[in-house]
């Protein structure tokens, strides 16, 4: 039996849409064995219904394709998922869900497939790479499609620099964030994004993480989905207010990320919580850090 474990991430960062994230300290685990029989899939945890159903399952669907691309026909599957990343909510849970698939059928196939395909196939499959990167490598990376091949860069995360995550009580489907999204935007809101990104990797490089957590404005995306999140000036607002060096979005929300130290964590998830319940929503806050290892086969 094949144990893949797999981080949450958070995409964006704030300015680097589609490109950067970070994979966070809190996993969803997966069994997977062989059978003589059909697919059988169980689901404690996070269980929404389109992740029990065997003939619609995103891990499924990832084991076949690649046992397809490989040119290997696969038996029966009894796949266990222990899911803690929640649904919807802009912290990869898809991006794990595809990764776990990835994982455990590269394990049944003797590994055949190196990290830099397994990459190139989740992109394709999620459509862009800035989940299913950190999910795979760990840490914050910098990634780039570039015609059918994916250029990524890790850089590791020290503990010291936390991340407290409000989760809201509501789903948000990247599909509708990213429809908010405009086709064409404004030259100098480009410039101010990429100078920020740009200052961003620079700063992760010179292990400058006081100015990484600065450099996390945006004008890209953040402005057009707000909209669809009650209460994210108030959190943003709040978190920095109680001590954060910046507050985002978790790629394409509703959770919101604050950046800072832990001793101001305690502080920061109150204020974020106060934040989301200004606009009656209430949430689930997290103190994480920053998961440096990524997917791994557990012994
Ligand atoms: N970069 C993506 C977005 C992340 O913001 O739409 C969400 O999957």
């Amino acid at each position: 039996m094949i144990k893949v474990q797999v981080p949450a991430t958070s995409a964006n960062m704030g300015p680097g849409f589609d490109t950067l994230g970070v994979a966070l300290s809190f996993y969803n685990t997966m069994e997977v064995e062989e059978t003589d029989k059909d697919v059988v899939v169980e689901v404690s945890g996070e269980k929404p219904q389109m992740l029990v159903n065997p003939k619609h399952h995103l891990i499924v669907e990832t084991i076949d394709k690649l046992f397809q691309l490989a040119g290997t026909e696969r038996k029966g599957l009894h796949l266990t998922c222990d899911n803690a990343i929640p649904f919807a909510r802009g912290l990869g849970s898809s991006s794990a869900a595809i990764v776990s698939g990835l994982y455990g059928a590269n394990a049944l196939l003797q590994n055949a497939f190196s990290e830099a395909d397994l990459i190139k196939i989740a992109t394709e499959i999620e459509g862009h790479p800035d989940n299913v990167v950190p999910a795979i490598c760990g840490g914050f990376t910098v990634a780039c499609q570039e015609d059918s091949s994916v250029r990524y860069v890790k850089c590791s995360v020290p503990k010291q620099i936390v991340a407290v995550v409000a989760i809201p009580d509501f789903k948000l489907s990247t599909a509708k964030a990213r429809a908010v999204l405009p086709q064409d935007v404004p030259m100098k809101d480009a410039v101010f994004n990429m100078s920020r990104a740009a200052m961003l990797v620079a700063a992760a490089l010179q292990q400058d993480f006081h100015l990484w957590g600065k450099m996390m404005e945006d004008k890209l995306h953040q402005p057009y989905r707000f909209p669809l999140i009650p209460g994210a000036d108030e959190v943003i607002a709040n978190a920095k207010e109680a001590g954060a060096i910046s507050c985002v979005l978790s790629g394409a929300g509703p959770t919101m990320i604050a950046w800072g130290t832990e001793d101001k964590s305690c502080a920061v998830a109150e204020g974020m919580k106060q934040g989301f319940a200004a606009a009656e929503i209430s949430c689930e806050t997290m103190v994480l850090t920053v998961d440096n290892q990524g997917a791994v086969i557990l012994p």
